[in-house]
């Protein structure tokens, strides 16, 4: 039985029950946030908290999340998880529980805070090797993709035809444009050139695409934070995702259709290496310091 964390307490999970008045349940009247660790320590664990401030003051919810740090590190020493490889933490807030209707409540409620941590397999590198299939849908999302907000019905609709279709991505297609995954974001390289949507309202700006970024930099990579025109997409060298439970993931197959030559290619290969070395390297400084 795993120990998680309600309002203040880490408690056995099957003690652990929210009323049904939260908002969370009646309106998705919150935000979440996912944050990986590696060999037990946090990686960009400040990011993380800064979404969750920007998405809390976006909603209006008064909730101070810097405690939240210590609270992921108290998750992981209560399970047992402290040495795992990769682990995750997942924390939510909802506005608090009040009697339905739409508005806020006109008295102050306390902020329902839950968060559970787990671990969290990298794919074996034969499966990397071969590479994964992506599956397009329309994009019918709001306009505030930006908030990390709780309500993912049109992401689980879009994982579910990703999954009918045999596909471990779904891509979200906009006025002819491909925006993001359902739960990552998408880059593609044109041209030798590694391309991603902008960090607009209608992409979550992803802390795993933000180091992406900065490894492309690093390596000397050129970039361009750009639509990306499906035109465009079958033309590309190569495609793949991003994310916090996606790390760098190669696509070779959108709808079917082959990108590149149909295997992961080398700035996909020479952007996940440099991710799990980072990542490994960020633990370890930790760790020693
Ligand atoms: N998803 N885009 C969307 C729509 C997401 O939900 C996520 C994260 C990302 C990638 O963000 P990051 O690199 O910061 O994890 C992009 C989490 C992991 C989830 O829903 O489980």
């Amino acid at each position: 039985m795993s120990t998680v964390y309600l309002n203040g307490e880490l408690i056995p999970k099957e003690r652990a029950l929210v009323p049904v008045d939260d908002r969370g349940f009646l309106f998705a009247d919150g935000i979440y946030e996912v944050t990986p660790a590696y060999q037990g320590v946090f990686f960009r664990l400040e990011r993380h908290l800064d979404r969750i401030r920007r998405g809390l003051a976006a909603l209006r919810i008064d909730f101070d999340p810097e405690p939240l740090a210590e609270v992921h590190r108290q998750l992981l020493a209560a399970n047992g998880l402290e040495d795992e490889p990769i682990t995750t933490v997942y924390v939510q807030v909802t506005r608090g529980v009040a009697p339905r209707a739409h508005a806020f409540p006109t008295s102050p409620v306390r902020p329902t805070v839950y968060a559970f941590a787990m671990e969290f397999k990298r794919a074996p590198r034969e499966a990397w090797e071969k590479g994964y299939q992506a599956t397009m849908v329309p994009d019918r999302r709001w306009a505030r993709c930006d908030i990390k907000a709780i309500a993912l019905l049109p992401n689980c609709l879009a994982m579910q035809a990703a999954a009918e279709a045999g596909s471990t991505d779904a891509l979200f297609v906009r006025d002819g444009v491909a925006i993001e995954g359902a739960h990552n974001n998408f880059f593609a390289v044109l041209d030798g050139t590694v391309v991603t949507h902008p960090a607009t309202n209608h992409i979550l700006h992803g802390i795993t695409r933000e180091y992406i970024l900065e490894l492309c930099h690093d390596l000397g990579l050129p970039v361009e934070q750009r639509s990306i025109q499906l035109e465009e997409l079958w033309e590309a060298d190569e495609a793949f995702f991003t994310g916090t439970t996606t790390e760098v993931r190669p696509t070779v197959r959108i709808d079917g259709r082959m990108i590149g030559d149909g295997r992961p290619g080398p700035i996909a290969t020479r952007l996940m290496d440099a991710f799990v070395a980072g990542v490994e390297r960020a633990a370890t400084a930790a760790t020693r310091a």
